[in-house]
């Protein structure tokens, strides 16, 4: 038995090299904070997301602003509104908190960092289901995809940038695409959630919006066994027009987000999601894990898969240790 000829090792013994050898990095540009703002004066913690909360207007100001120093790319916006009915009328009220937060924090920022708003039903109607219900109650999908094209008049007429379409509904890019266009919202750019699966992993953000749904989701997002439905999904929402298209969850999914970046001639993003986030959380707060290093290599390990920005609830305080790195 000769020595080994070949040393991969040898590119991990110092700090300098291991750096100049490191294959992807993490840049601040390429994180997105989502971000939750309620109607009402007073901002509330989220118990289940230790360092989140539903923000006011006021806060989600001063938090943007800080967003923007930090150098992440943007911010995703949700809304969590005081009164909610069958159609989410909420969504399409200019005066429905998700867009006035919207007026108000592009107008807060301009151009530092890109505003994106969440384009689903779910927060605004009484049910909790992400589109409006047939007289049977199921998801009716082609009535919601209506509800949908008004939302992204909305969101885009509020100012939002980037619409992210996140009820998977049959159709749904088409739909918004086309009626952006025909409204003068040509340059309204879409990010599709093609690949979300029906998750526990969601919990937490159920607490976030104060979620009202009864049963899941499961007529509409994907089945957890599947990965070759997640990259069709994916390839409809590129024919359809959308400008990204993302998986969700992240950490869960980073086979489908590999095989989706594969195929893709569009960006790719990913959701690590309010559980990830919570798991995390939960186990660095017993001291079960290095809070810091866990949250590095999570995020690491979803670019690595194949992910060109990844919205994380980690992103400001990631792109400050960033920045601490050098
Ligand atoms: C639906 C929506 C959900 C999330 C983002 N958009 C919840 C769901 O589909 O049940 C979850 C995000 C998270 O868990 O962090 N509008």
């Amino acid at each position: 038995m000769t020595n080994p000829v070949i040393r991969p090792r040898r590119l991990r013994t110092s700090g300098a090299l291991r750096r100049l050898a490191s294959e992807i990095r993490v840049h601040p540009a390429e994180l997105v904070l989502p971000m939750f703002v309620r109607e009402g004066d007073d901002a509330r913690p989220i118990t289940s997301m230790p360092g989140v909360v539903q923000h006011s207007i006021d806060s989600a100001r001063r938090a943007v602003v800080e967003a923007a120093e930090a150098g992440i790319g943007g911010i995703m916006l949700f809304g969590v509104p005081e009164v909610r009915d069958a159609i989410g009328t909420g969504a399409t009220d200019p005066a429905g908190i998700l867009n006035v937060a919207t007026r108000a924090l592009v107008d807060e920022i301009g151009d530092a960092l890109v505003v994106q708003t969440d384009l689903c039903l779910d927060e605004f109607t009484d049910h909790g289901h992400c589109g409006v219900l047939a007289a049977d109650g199921h998801v009716d999908n082609d009535a919601t995809l209506e509800r949908y094209r008004d939302m992204a008049l909305a969101q885009a007429t509020a100012g939002s940038a980037l619409l992210g379409l996140s009820g998977m509904m049959d159709g749904q890019v088409a739909a918004v695409r086309e009626t952006l266009d025909v409204n003068g919202f040509e340059d309204t750019a879409v990010l599709a959630y093609s690949a979300k699966y029906a998750s526990a992993f969601y919990g937490p953000f159920r607490e976030a919006v104060a979620s009202t749904l009864v049963g899941d989701r499961r007529t509409y997002q994907l089945d957890p066994a599947n990965r070759r439905e997640g990259v069709r999904e994916a390839q409809l929402d590129i024919d359809e027009g959308a400008d990204i298209v993302m998986v969700k969850p992240a950490g869960g999914y980073l086979d489908v987000l590999a095989e989706v970046a594969a195929m893709s001639d569009i960006p790719v993003w990913a959701y690590q999601v309010s559980g990830e986030y919570a798991m995390i959380e939960a186990a660095a707060a017993q001291g079960w894990i290095d809070r810091r290093r866990a949250v590095e290599e999570s995020v690491l390990s979803i670019r690595r898969a194949g992910a060109d920005a990844v919205l994380t609830y980690w992103a400001v305080e990631l792109a400050t240790w960033l920045k601490e790195e050098r």
